[in-house]
């Protein structure tokens, strides 16, 4: 037999690859046996395997290193983690273990920090950056920690009246502040001009006149985040570019400027056949920023990240079991699964994102074409096509087999949980599934456990006023 679904995927991809094996039938990830995890807590589950998380961390930081030498760059790499990627504390945990930074988004966020610093996870020292478009609340908690005598706290000014905030809340004599630089949006976006941060022909003007000569302000970090990643491609070069430009003007006017952080943006494999020459597109950042200084003769800037999806995502998936089959029509071939594809995955129907998806068993049967449907009643819930094909295959079975088939979306770990309400009401009322972590002990042995039981009914009608 040849039209089995491991022949599809050895003659598709280069298999086994990093984090995926398939042993006697069944797929294995990061040496963790999907069907014991199964067998012991049940479909459906989420499932956190934290070693990812470091492992991400060291990769980014070795780039950057390579790159740093390669180029001779004299300023130095800060790895920022986006705590929005995934907030939880499991995270925040393997996180902080190497010693990264932070960045916040929220006024909530800055709770967060306190927390962590009251379990002595965190110092006073740790580069805090804060972003985003701030209510009064955010500053006045960002001033709280500056004034508590957080050294590297350091606000983004998203926009130009931000300032006075900072003016009025912190009583230090200095306070070091970035600036946000709004890019530009793709030009099949609906918008010109992110949202987010000082329109970039503003930015000039508005430091001369209110921070040039400021007794308190110290204008150290210049920011911009392009929303679609880091991209080989004209539109995210452009958007560098400006910015560099921008820098090197700026940094002629300002000598507390030290720093430039280009976000987030680094992608994670979506799929199989997911190419990406990270060290390239690092080297490349890092030696287009070293001959924009060179030319204008400027000191070259420590390089900040705030890598969320890039940390996080790629510890996480959902395992699901197909409850049923139904042939539609000739060619509409459903599996359905044990909860929702919406609720679990809600980006996948918000922004049409694309997670790797596999089975777990019958990897030696012939696949078929399917499409894959929640439980809601909703006909947006549904998965149906990779990311690298606008089709989705996965292994045929009978419906009397006593094995269900089992499949499992991957790298699922970045923004998932906060966007479907974690514990929360979801969609029809379908449960969140459970949770369980992975990790492994002082000998390098996996261990996991369950860190969230299925959400019981019970729960769910208190929620509702029942
Ligand atoms: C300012 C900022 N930094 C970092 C990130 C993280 O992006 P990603 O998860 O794609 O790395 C975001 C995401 O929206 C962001 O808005």
């Amino acid at each position: 037999m040849t039209n089995r679904y491991i022949d599809l995927v050895n003659q598709t991809f280069d298999f086994p690859q990093e984090g995926f094996e398939v042993k006697g039938g069944y797929l294995y990830f990061h040496d963790l046996p999907l069907k014991t995890l199964i067998d012991t807590y049940g479909t459906p589950f989420k499932l956190s395997y934290l070693p990812k998380i470091t492992a991400q961390i060291e990769k980014a930081r070795n780039w950057f290193k390579t790159a740093m030498a390669a180029n001779d760059y004299q300023g130095e790499y800060h790895y920022c983690y986006c705590t929005k990627s995934s907030h939880f504390r499991y995270v925040m945990d393997e996180v902080l273990k190497n010693k990264v930074h932070i960045e916040t988004s929220s006024a909530m966020d800055i709770d967060l920090v306190d927390r962590l610093f009251e379990q002595g996870k965190i110092n006073k020292t740790t580069i805090i950056i804060n972003n985003g478009f701030k209510p009064i609340l955010y500053t006045k908690k960002i001033s709280a920690l500056i004034n508590a005598g957080f050294k590297n706290v350091m606000p983004v000014l998203d926009n130009v009246e931000e300032l006075e905030q900072y003016e009025q809340f912190t009583n230090g004599s200095t306070c070091k502040i970035g600036i946000r630089v709004a890019t530009e949006e793709e030009p099949n976006f609906e918008f010109y001009t992110s949202r987010l941060g000082i329109p970039r022909a503003k930015v000039l003007d508005f430091y001369q006149e209110k921070i040039a000569n400021s007794p308190k302000f110290q204008l150290k970090m210049l920011h911009f985040f392009v929303d679609k990643g880091i991209k080989d491609n004209m539109y995210y070069w452009n958007e560098f570019k400006k910015v560099l430009k921008l820098y090197c003007q700026l940094k002629k006017v300002c000598p507390s400027l030290k720093a430039i952080n280009i976000g987030g943006g680094l992608p994670i494999k979506n799929s199989l056949g997911f190419e990406y020459d990270y060290p390239y597109m690092i080297n490349e950042i890092v030696s287009q920023i070293k001959t924009a200084c060179q030319e204008e003769q400027i000191e070259e800037p420590d390089i900040f990240t705030e890598f969320g999806k890039f940390t996080v995502g790629e510890s996480g998936a959902v395992i699901f079991s197909v409850l049923g089959q139904k042939l539609q029509n000739d060619a509409e071939l459903w599996y359905m699964i044990d909860n929702s594809i919406m609720n679990t995955l809600p980006d996948t129907w918000g922004i049409q994102e694309r997670f790797l998806l596999l089975p777990i068993n019958r990897w030696n049967n012939e696949y078929r074409r399917v499409n894959i449907g929640g439980l809601t009643c909703d006909n947006s819930d549904y998965y149906n096509a990779e990311a690298h094909i606008n089709q989705l295959y996965l292994p045929k079975y009978n419906n009397n087999d006593p094995e269900p088939q089992y499949i499992g979306f991957f790298h699922t770990g970045a923004y998932q949980e906060a966007l479907c309400g974690y514990g929360g009401i979801q969609h029809c009322l379908i449960p969140m599934p459970k949770h369980v972590l992975v990790d492994k002990d002082a000998n390098g042995n996996l261990k996991h456990w369950l860190n969230f039981k299925e959400q019981k009914l019970e729960n769910v009608l208190d929620l509702l006023g029942y």
